[in-house]
C-alpha cells in the first residue's frame, strides 16, 4: 500500500504536490469513490481515476540509455545467472527491458524501456535505423577488403545490407562499422569475412542517440528530444 499522491506521481501523472491539490479538487476516485483525504492509502487491485481516466504504474514510460559493460546478458532474467542489464538498473519501478541485443562481451549504447511501441520501432528492419560501432580490430584493412566488406558479405547464406566503414585510428586499429540490420554477432562476424578480428567492440550511436561520455556501466533517463526522436521514428 502507498500513500495516494505517491501512486499518482508514480504513475507520471503529475508531482506529489500537485497530486495532493487534485485530490482536494476532488478530481480523483478510489473504486468509484471520490477520495479528498490526503492520508488515502491504495494497493494492487484498487482502481484510481484521475478526471475520468484510470492510471496505473504501466502509464508511465521510462527511457533509460545506458552504457552497457561487458560481462553482462542484454536481457531481464538469464537462466545461468549472469548478470543481466536490468540487474544494473536500481530505483526503477516500471518493467523495463533492453531494445535490441548487444553481445555479453560487446559494451557500449543500449536503451531501456517499457515503451512497446518505441521498441517495436527500433528494431523493425523495415526502419533501417543505422547503429554505429567502434571496433578495435586486428589490423587497418585494405581499400579492397574494405569495399568487400561494405558491398557483398553473405552471412549464414544470406547477403548483409550495404555497411559502412571507416578508419577511426591506425594505431591501434579501430574503425567504425555502420550496419541498420541485427544479426547475430554480425559485425563480429563481418570482420572476420575479410579476414580480421574484433579486440573489443562499442556500440557508439543508434540512429541520431548517441552515447557520449556516459562510462561504462553507467546510465540516464533520456532527455526530452531524445524521447520525442523515438516516438517520431
Ligand atoms: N555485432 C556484434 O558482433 N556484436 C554485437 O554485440 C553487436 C553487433
Amino acid at each position: 500500500m502507498e500513500r495516494l499522491q505517491k501512486f499518482m506521481a508514480e504513475c507520471g501523472v503529475c508531482s506529489r504536490r500537485k497530486a495532493e491539490e487534485y485530490i482536494k479538487e476532488g478530481k480523483v476516485t478510489v473504486n468509484g469513490v471520490v477520495v479528498t483525504e490526503m492520508g488515502t492509502k491504495v494497493g494492487e487491485g484498487d482502481v484510481v481515476r484521475f478526471s475520468g481516466r484510470v492510471i496505473n504504474k504501466e502509464e508511465k514510460k521510462v527511457y533509460i540509455l545506458m552504457n552497457k559493460p561487458e560481462g553482462c546478458v542484454t536481457a531481464v532474467t538469464d537462466d545461468r545467472g549472469r548478470k543481466t542489464v536490468v540487474d544494473l538498473v536500481k530505483g526503477v519501478n516500471e518493467r523495463i527491458y533492453p531494445v535490441g541485443r548487444l553481445d555479453y562481451n560487446t559494451s557500449g549504447l543500449l536503451i531501456l524501456t517499457n515503451d512497446g511501441d518505441v521498441a517495436n520501432k527500433l528494431t523493425h528492419p523495415k526502419n533501417k535505423i543505422d547503429k554505429v560501432y567502434e571496433a578495435r580490430i586486428k589490423r587497418i584493412p585494405e581499400p579492397a577488403e574494405i569495399f568487400f566488406f561494405e558491398s557483398d558479405i553473405f552471412l549464414d547464406g544470406r547477403k548483409t545490407a550495404p555497411a559502412k566503414l571507416e578508419i577511426i585510428t591506425e594505431e591501434p586499429p579501430v574503425v567504425n562499422v555502420t550496419i541498420h540490420e541485427g544479426r547475430n554477432r554480425q559485425v563480429r562476424r563481418m570482420l572476420e569475412e575479410i579476414d580480421n578480428k574484433v579486440i573489443s567492440l562499442k556500440r557508439v550511436k543508434i540512429g541520431s542517440l548517441s552515447l557520449g561520455s556516459l562510462k561504462k556501466g553507467k546510465y540516464r533517463e533520456m532527455m526530452e528530444e531524445e524521447v520525442n526522436y523515438l516516438k517520431n521514428l
